[in-house]
């Protein structure tokens, strides 16, 4: 028999292992990570059970536009050994049925490849790519912004549009979550995880970018060119796909799911 329902306290260790077993994950760090991350909901850990074995998971994310809530969607995963079996597609449908009736109707998700969630409503809505940031003039002296300016700055942004991310409380004890460095530059900030850029916000394109060279910008597609980011030759890595949306609603890397 096959039940799809969100898992329990005791069903945990059982979902966390099949996921390290799809994943290739360490069990122990994922564990460590697992349970503390600030979106941990067991309500929105799903799982496919056949004769009482989880076969697949899924975990879905809260998200909120200016334009109402949708949720994302990650680690969706099959046991290797019944992969092929419809599981997967059976337990996507089931989330997103589940979703209707409880007022989220619209989800996102960052594939590898498309066809299965394609199957299930999906749409590409443009590409996340990794792309090296080539700065015009380099500025590695801007001073840090404090987090208290990030926060106003990023919500400003958020609020000129109804189509960008909101970040309520939870959200930003996530960003909070993640060792980021943001340097203060004119109207805004870059914000850096080491090397890489996952998001900036500034009024006019700059002329000097308090980056190091080998830095890269890790996010959609649609965002570098609407803040014209000097980048170069971009090798697209996830596809950024959405189902209820019509068009791509903004948001960085910092806040993937
Ligand atoms: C992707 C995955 C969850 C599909 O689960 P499943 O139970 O086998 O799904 P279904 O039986 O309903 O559908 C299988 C179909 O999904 C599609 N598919 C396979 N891998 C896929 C992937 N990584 N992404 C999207 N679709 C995929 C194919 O069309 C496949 O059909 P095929 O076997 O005829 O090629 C499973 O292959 C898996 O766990 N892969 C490893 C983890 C992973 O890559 N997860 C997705 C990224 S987060």
């Amino acid at each position: 028999m096959i039940v799809i329902r969100p898992i329990n306290d005791a069903e945990a260790p059982a979902f966390l292992a099949l996921l390290c077993r799809i994943f290739n994950l360490d069990p122990a760090r994922a564990e460590s990570i697992f349970y503390s991350e600030p979106f941990f909901d067991l309500d929105r850990k799903w799982a496919l059970f056949e004769a009482g074995r989880i076969r697949s998971i899924l975990t879905t994310v809260p998200l909120v536009f200016g334009d109402g809530p949708a949720y994302g969607i990650a680690g969706v995963g099959t046991d290797l050994d019944h992969q092929g079996r419809g599981f997967g597609e059976r337990l996507l449908r089931a989330v997103l049925n589940h979703g209707r009736d409880s007022g989220e109707e619209r989800a996102l998700l960052f594939a590898h490849r498309p066809e299965l969630y394609e199957r299930c409503g999906f749409e590409v809505l443009d590409h996340v790519i990794r792309a090296p940031l080539v700065p015009s003039n380099t500025d590695n002296n801007a001073p840090l912004l404090p987090f208290e300016d990030v926060s106003t700055c990023y919500e400003q942004w958020a609020n000129r549009s109804v189509h960008r991310l909101q970040r309520p409380p939870r959200r930003w004890q996530f960003w909070k979550w993640n060792l980021r460095i943001c340097s203060e530059v004119a109207g805004g900030y870059v914000c850096q995880e080491g090397d890489t850029v996952r998001e900036c916000i500034f009024d006019v394109p700059l002329d000097a970018w308090p980056v190091y060279p080998g830095a890269e910008w890790f996010g959609l597609r649609c965002m570098a060119e609407e803040m014209q980011l000097p980048v170069g030759e971009a090798k697209e890595e996830l596809i950024y796909m959405g189902y209820g949306f019509s068009s791509p609603p903004r948001m960085f890397m910092t806040d993937q799911f």
